[in-house]
């Protein structure tokens, strides 16, 4: 009999997450205020729109090569936010649906069964359960809000198994964290990247969202590092085009000729229209200077607002549209603070331990909301912790 029994291991135990246990709640409820979210609020600029539209009416509803219309991967090679002319559009470059996409086909044509991948806690939850899908193991590299969330070093090597551990991602700037990885750590990182011989993939799908004068610097620019590493690449936040699915990869010819084909058994191209739409936003970055600076001006109310709460420490990370503040100091869990926080003051926030254990005290707090629904949040959470504080 067909049943839930034929369901492999994989299906069967797969989960998804403490995130959405938040939200289900939330859409029960009246006058919440979300910074719960993982995506821009705008639409998408309209001339992108267009461009989509114009290439449907135009014929363009056809397969597209597997690695992607060639004038999105020369547009990326030029005009993307990989380095320019960097990496051979030809043979280097591909389109994949959205960067969730790119890490599927990574995984797939690098993991063998329990090969272990290193990835810093606190983490982007989908990286770990991406590894595992793909019958890899996740070993999280512990960090510390005062180092920037940022891996060290000696705590990459302490876990790393020769013959073992194949890769290390990176994410910068980070989601939960919002943190930048500084030029002098990614240095750092990169040294040890070549004694190990490990592969990188950069997950740089925020890194058109930095303020305060970050510096834009990719691990794969770094001498000895282009050979080894995997740069990832999405128009979901820099260009608010989440639902549209573009996301990109640039890396080796020897993995990335192996990703090509992998595309075929598995999306056998990403969306013709949707292609030509990303290649029209391409030839304007002031589209993505407008979301920056929008995110720019949330930034400094966010941050001067966490500031003054009584008994919340910030940190002040540089990139995304997240900060993860410690809130420990109430004397609850992670997740009991941010429950409690839902009932009482109606804002949703993203318990820490949600994305490892070194999550654990902190909260995410994405300001993706207007402006004036920040400043309201800002006022509740103000509020709320006062109460906490009797
Ligand atoms: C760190 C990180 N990487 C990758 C993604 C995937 O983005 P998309 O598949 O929409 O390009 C996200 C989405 O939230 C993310 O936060």
């Amino acid at each position: 009999m067909v049943s839930d029994k034929i369901l492999t291991d994989n299906a069967r135990n797969i989960t998804l997450g403490a995130i959405r246990e938040m939200f289900d709640k939330a859409s029960k409820m009246d006058s919440v205020i979300s910074m719960g979210i993982g995506e821009p609020n705008q639409d998408t600029n309209l001339a992108i729109c267009k461009a989509c539209c114009d290439a449907l009416m135009s014929g363009k509803t056809h397969y597209a090569p597997n690695a992607g219309i060639k004038e999105l991967r020369i547009g990326l090679s030029k005009n993307g936010f990989i380095a320019k002319d960097f990496f051979d559009p030809e043979t280097e470059i591909m389109v994949t649906n959205g960067g969730m996409g790119a890490f599927a086909l990574i995984m797939q044509c690098v993991l063998n069964n329990g090969d272990e991948v290193l990835i810093q806690d606190p983490q982007y939850l989908n990286f770990k359960q991406t590894v595992a899908l793909c019958g890899g193991v996740a070993v999280p590299v512990p960090t510390t809000c005062e180092s920037g969330f940022c891996m060290q070093v000696e705590d990459i090597r302490k876990r790393y198994k020769k013959g073992k551990t194949k890769m290390l991602i990176l994410n910068s700037p980070n989601n939960p964290t919002g943190e930048v990885i500084p030029k002098d750590k990614l240095e750092e990182i990169a040294k040890v990247a070549q004694e190990l011989d490990l592969l990188v993939i950069s997950d740089e799908v925020y890194g058109a969202l930095i303020y305060d004068g970050a510096e834009k610097l990719s691990i794969s620019t770094i001498k000895g590092m282009k050979e080894r590493t995997v740069v990832v690449g999405s128009f979901s936040k820099a260009y608010a085009m989440t639902g549209w699915r573009i996301g990109y990869l640039a890396g080796p010819v020897w993995l990335v000729s192996r990703m090509v084909k992998y595309q075929e058994f598995f999306n056998s191209c990403i969306n013709t229209p949707a292609q030509w739409g990303a290649t029209f936003a391409l030839e304007h970055p002031e589209f993505v200077e407008e979301i920056r600076a929008s995110f720019a001006e949330r930034r400094k109310i966010i941050l001067n607002g966490f500031e003054n709460i009584r008994g919340i420490k910030t940190n002040h990370p540089k990139g995304a549209f997240y900060l993860f503040p410690d809130v420990s100091a109430f004397g609850m869990n992670s997740k009991q603070f941010c429950n409690k926080l839902l009932d009482e003051a109606k804002v949703v926030c993203v318990p820490g331990s949600a994305f490892g254990e070194c999550g654990e005290g902190f909260m995410r707090v994405s300001y993706t909301a207007e402006k004036d629904k920040l400043e309201q949040a800002i006022e509740r959470i103000n509020k709320f912790c006062a109460k906490l504080y009797g």
